[in-house]
């Protein structure tokens, strides 16, 4: 049996694409009733991408209840630090906890020892949290075998 083909369409203005996949729409009417110039489905194209500045278009599909809108900045750069301030709003430094394993620590923050020797400088750090890595404080896959959780 061939696979259901699923429609994707792009809007673009230049600064920002806009995706639309009708198969997710599940005929909330956010968008066309927040924005009506822009969304428009008695129409076709239905999307008039330049009826609106952009700022009002992001604010809208972001409010689309799934993915049948979603959208990205056409500048390679700035959608990467887009999604970087998205993931990190403030900013700063953040240690992640991982689920039955090790405490990722980013690049930028240093690891001492306790005589204040620096141990890693200037790349990705993970530590031990179950005890049983032969390379303390690293981690070193241990907590695998061990069945950690945590
Ligand atoms: S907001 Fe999203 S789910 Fe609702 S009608 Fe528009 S595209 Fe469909
Ligand atoms: S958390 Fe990975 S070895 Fe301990």
């Amino acid at each position: 049996m061939s696979e259901e083909k699923k429609v994707i369409r792009k809007y673009s203005n230049g600064e920002i694409t806009v995706v639309w996949q009708p198969h997710l729409c599940i005929h909330a009417t956010t968008c066309f009733k927040q924005l009506p110039k822009v969304f428009k489905p008695r129409e076709r194209p239905w999307v008039k991408i330049d009826a609106e500045p952009t700022e009002k278009i992001i604010a809208t599909v972001d409010a689309c209840p799934t993915d049948a809108l979603t959208w990205y900045y056409n500048d390679e750069q700035k959608q990467k630090e887009y999604i970087a301030m998205k993931e990190n709003p403030n900013g700063k430094p953040e240690i992640t906890i991982f689920e039955n394993g090790p405490l990722h620590i980013p690049a930028e923050i240093n690891v001492k020892d306790s005589t204040g020797k620096i141990l890693k400088v200037n790349e990705e750090k993970y530590i031990c949290r179950c005890g049983h890595s032969k390379n303390k404080p690293f981690c070193d896959g241990s907590h695998m075998m061990a069945g950690f959780k945590g």
